[in-house]
C-alpha cells in the first residue's frame, strides 16, 4: 500500500514523543498517549496559499492530505465568513470583535473540516466504511462526506439527540445507529467495534483516524489569521466538547508563526463549556491538571462529552497563553443565541450560544480585555437546535386580520 499524506511524515505521541509510521493507529505503544500527525513542511508562502481554492484545500501543504486532494470528490468545506461583529461588540463593550461563522459549511457545522481529512485517510488505508461516535454534527458530516466520496457510512449517536441532527445524519444514506446511552458510552462501544473483525476496514473518524481527522481543525486557525490580514487575534473563544478543536487551533497558530507566515504576537485562548457538562472548566477553576469525568445534563448536546480526550491539553493551553476556561447555564446559552441573532443576524446552535455566553460573562467579569482584538467561534447552525427555543421565541409577535386597521392597532 503506498500512502500519500502530503507533508505528514509520521505519527508522534503527544505524551512521550515516540514516533510511528503513518497508519490507522491512535495510541502510543509505549505509554498509551494519543498520537498526532507530525510534519516535514517545505517552504510555504502566503502567495501560494492565496492562489489556492476558496476552501480548506488552500492549506493543503499544511495538512495530512495529498497534493492533488482538490481534484477528488469531497465536500470542500471551509473559507467560512469572519464576520466583523460591531453590533455585538457595542452591546458587550468590546472594541474589535469578530465571529468566525462555521455554520456556513456544507453540513452546517465545523465538523466538515475534520471529516474531510478523515476521508483522505480512509482512502489511503483502503477502508470501505466511514464511521464515528457523534454528539450529532459529526454524524451528518460523516454520512454526507461518505456519500460524496463513494464510501459506506455507519454512524453511532446517543439516541436522544435533536431531531434535526438525526435527520441530517439519515438523509445522506448509510446507517444511523442510536444507542441508549451517553456520548461517552457510544464512544466506548465504537472502540470495542474497532477491535472486532466486523470493524475491520472501518475508518472511525474520531478513533482510528483521529490523528488525521483532528488536523482539520487547524484550518480554523489558518483562516482566521489569513482573514485578519495574516495576523493572530489577541483573544479567541472556542467551545469544548472533546477539546480537540481548541488544541488544534493552538497548533495551527504555532505552525503559522514557525513558518514565518504571521508575526509571533501573543494570543490568549479561552475555552467555553455548558455548566451542565463542564469537566474542563471545573478542573481549570480548581487549579487541577486532571479532568474528572462527569455525566452531562445540558441543552448544548453537541458539547456533551463528559470525559473529554483533550481536556488536559486544553488546560495547558489556557494556562500557557494566559486565557482561561469558563461555563454558562442553559438559560445563558439561549439568551446568548438570541443576542447573537438579534445583533449580527447569525443564528447559532447551542454551541455558539455557549461561546457567546462565555464571551459575555468573561467581558462582564473583566477577565477579557475589551480593547483587545477578539474572535468568537460559532461552530454550528441554529436550525439544528430549534428545540431549545420555546414560548414567545417561536410564536409570531402578533396574529392579526389582513387589514390596515388591525395592523395599526397592534403597532
Ligand atoms: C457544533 C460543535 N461545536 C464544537 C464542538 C467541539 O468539538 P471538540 O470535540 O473538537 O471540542 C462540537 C463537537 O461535537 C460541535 O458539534
Ligand atoms: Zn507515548
Amino acid at each position: 500500500m503506498s500512502l500519500d499524506f502530503g507533508p505528514a511524515v509520521a505519527l508522534s505521541c503527544r505524551e512521550c514523543g515516540a514516533r510511528y509510521p503513518l497508519g490507522p493507529s491512535f495510541a502510543c505503544q509505549e505509554c498509551f498517549g494519543p498520537l498526532e500527525a507530525a510534519y516535514d513542511f517545505g517552504d510555504v508562502s502566503r502567495a501560494e496559499i492565496e492562489s489556492g481554492p476558496a476552501n480548506i484545500w488552500r492549506y493543503r501543504s499544511l495538512l495530512p492530505v495529498p497534493a492533488d486532494v482538490a481534484s477528488k470528490p469531497n465536500m470542500n468545506p471551509g473559507w467560512t465568513k469572519l464576520v466583523k461583529a460591531g453590533n455585538l461588540g457595542r452591546a458587550l463593550g468590546i472594541k474589535s470583535l469578530y465571529v468566525k461563522d462555521d455554520s456556513g459549511n456544507p453540513t452546517h457545522s465545523f465538523k466538515d473540516r475534520v471529516v474531510a481529512m478523515a476521508v483522505e485517510a480512509a482512502r489511503n488505508f483502503g477502508f470501505h466504511t466511514l464511521s464515528c461516535s457523534s454528539t450529532g454534527n459529526l454524524a451528518g458530516a460523516v454520512t454526507a462526506a461518505a456519500a460524496r466520496a463513494g464510501l459506506d457510512a455507519c454512524v453511532f449517536i446517543p439516541a436522544n439527540l435533536e431531531k434535526a441532527k438525526i435527520a441530517m445524519a439519515r438523509v445522506f444514506g448509510g446507517r444511523l445507529i442510536g444507542i441508549d446511552g451517553t456520548y461517552d458510552e457510544v464512544n466506548r462501544f465504537c472502540s470495542e467495534l474497532i477491535g472486532d473483525p466486523m470493524g475491520d476496514k472501518w475508518g472511525f473518524v474520531n478513533v482510528n483516524l483521529r490523528p488525521y481527522y483532528a488536523e482539520g481543525s487547524k484550518t480554523l486557525a489558518y483562516e482566521i489569521a489569513e482573514q485578519l490580514g495574516w495576523r493572530l487575534p489577541e483573544q479567541i473563544i472556542i467551545p469544548i466538547a472533546s477539546g480537540s478543536q481548541l488544541t488544534k487551533i493552538d497548533k495551527g497558530f504555532k505552525e503559522l508563526v514557525r513558518l514565518g507566515l504571521v508575526e509571533d504576537t501573543p494570543y490568549k485562548v479561552f475555552g467555553a463549556q455548558a455548566l451542565g457538562c463542564s469537566p474542563v472548566s471545573t478542573a481549570y477553576k480548581a487549579g487541577h491538571d486532571v479532568v474528572q469525568p462527569v455525566k452531562p445534563d445540558t441543552i448544548a448536546k453537541s458539547l456533551a462529552i463528559g470525559n473529554p480526550a483533550d481536556g488536559p491539553y486544553v488546560l495547558d493551553i489556557a494556562r500557557r497563553t494566559g486565557g482561561g476556561v469558563e461555563d454558562v447555564t442553559d438559560a445563558e446559552i439561549v439568551a446568548a443565541m438570541k443576542l447573537l441573532a438579534s445583533t449580527e443576524g447569525i443564528f447559532a446552535e447551542t454551541a455558539g450560544g455557549v461561546t457567546v455566553g462565555v464571551l459575555k460573562k468573561l467581558t462582564e467579569s473583566g477577565v477579557l480585555d475589551p480593547e483587545a482584538e477578539t474572535v468568537v467561534l460559532n461552530t454550528g447552525d441554529g436550525l439544528k437546535t430549534l428545540d431549545v427555543l420555546t414560548g414567545e421565541a417561536v410564536e409570531p409577535t402578533a396574529v392579526i386580520k389582513p387589514s390596515l386597521d388591525a395592523f395599526r392597532a397592534t403597532v
